[in-house]
């Protein structure tokens, strides 16, 4: 089977987790490359999180880099301070989705021998999209910062990324009058770069992510596999239910979930999955009192403005979800 080169860009997270693990456990892909960015958390918690658990699923032969520790010219900690506000006029629950660890919920092994790379994460991209003869697919899902940087730093490689399939942004769902979709407002700036960088972007924002829900019996079958990762998977996606339920009341789910990121993974894996998509001209506020970083999508096609993402709208839950199994019985 021919395997599609990527590059996992992440802030782990539940669900960054969930899409590591049909990343690194999906015979479709080859994982070139994992990076993480601060975002969900401070770097070097999401970092210590990924390495976690690419050595938990065992795929330690993937190489991880660290990536930026802050947005590329926001204050290091805005989005987080101003999501504190947030959560108190709400009544969400302490420590937000993630928890305080930012992947709450299971114990990993002490002593993980898995360490990140030397170089940092832009130059260790570079140098897979250098090496590579074919192109290579970036899946950012968390703020698009290290990417960004990618883009400005190396204009030379930009032919070799073949798409860009994001979790971020949000086109018709709306979440909040503060803040939207998270990666998007934690660097607007970044995304603009990457908006309007001419690379293929394929965009999976709130429309999507919040029709794709879990429940208990999803669950259910991903623990009826034995194996480690399978019990790992479970065990963080009951404790994510749980977490971003409380974090976000006004949504009303109960015994459902979102798993953001897992959707711009699978849809690499399989394209098929999409089953409503429309390319349309997307911008982002960077310059706005209360909406910086929400993302601006021409959905009714009124601009005239050429079209430069793909936004997917809905998937096929179930094929979804039976990937999710199989990824996770395919892990260590
Ligand atoms: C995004 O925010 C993070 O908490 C999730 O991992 C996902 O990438 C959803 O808005
Ligand atoms: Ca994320």
């Amino acid at each position: 089977m021919k395997r599609v080169p990527v590059i996992i860009d992440c802030d782990p997270g539940h669900d960054d987790m969930m899409a590591l693990v049909i990343g690194c456990c999906s015979p479709e892909l080859d994982v070139r490359l994992v990076t993480t960015v601060a975002g969900n958390k401070p770097l070097e918690l999401v970092t210590k999180n990924a390495l976690n658990v690419l050595n938990y699923i065992g795929a330690n032969e993937v190489p991880l880099a660290m990536g930026c520790d802050r947005p590329i010219c926001r204050p290091k900690d805005h989005a987080n301070s101003k999501l504190a506000e947030f959560r108190r006029h709400t009544g969400s629950i302490e420590n937000g989705a993630h928890g305080a660890t930012g992947l709450d919920g299971f114990q990993f092994p002490e002593n993980n021998p898995k360490e990140p790379t030397d170089i940092r994460a832009v130059e260790a991209m570079a140098e897979v999209l250098r090496e590579s003869d074919e192109k290579v697919t970036i899946i950012p899902l968390g703020p698009l910062t290290n990417v960004a940087l990618l883009i400005r730093c190396y204009p030379n490689l930009v032919d070799k990324i073949d798409k860009i399939s994001m979790m971020g942004g949000t086109s018709q769902f709306v979440f909040t009058r503060q803040y939207m979709e998270f990666n998007t407002f934690v660097d607007p700036e970044a995304t603009k770069i990457v908006f309007e960088s001419g690379i293929p972007i394929i965009m999976y924002g709130y429309d999507v992510t919040y029709s794709v829900l879990f429940d208990e019996s999803v669950i259910r079958k991903i623990e009826e596999h034995k194996n480690q990762t399978s019990h790992m998977v479970a065990e963080l996606l009951k404790t994510f239910m749980y977490r971003h339920n409380g974090a976000f009341p006004w949504l009303g789910l109960t015994d459902t979930c979102p798993i953001h990121d897992a959707c711009a993974v699978a849809g690499v894996v399989d394209p098929s999955l999409i089953t409503q998509s429309e390319l349309l001209h997307v911008d982002v506020e960077i310059g706005g009192n209360y909406l910086n970083g929400a993302t601006v999508v021409d959905y009714a096609k009124t601009t005239g403005l050429p079209a430069n993402v793909q936004v997917v709208y809905r998937m096929d839950n179930q094929r979804f979800f039976d990937l999710m199994e199989r990824c996770a019985a395919n892990g260590k």
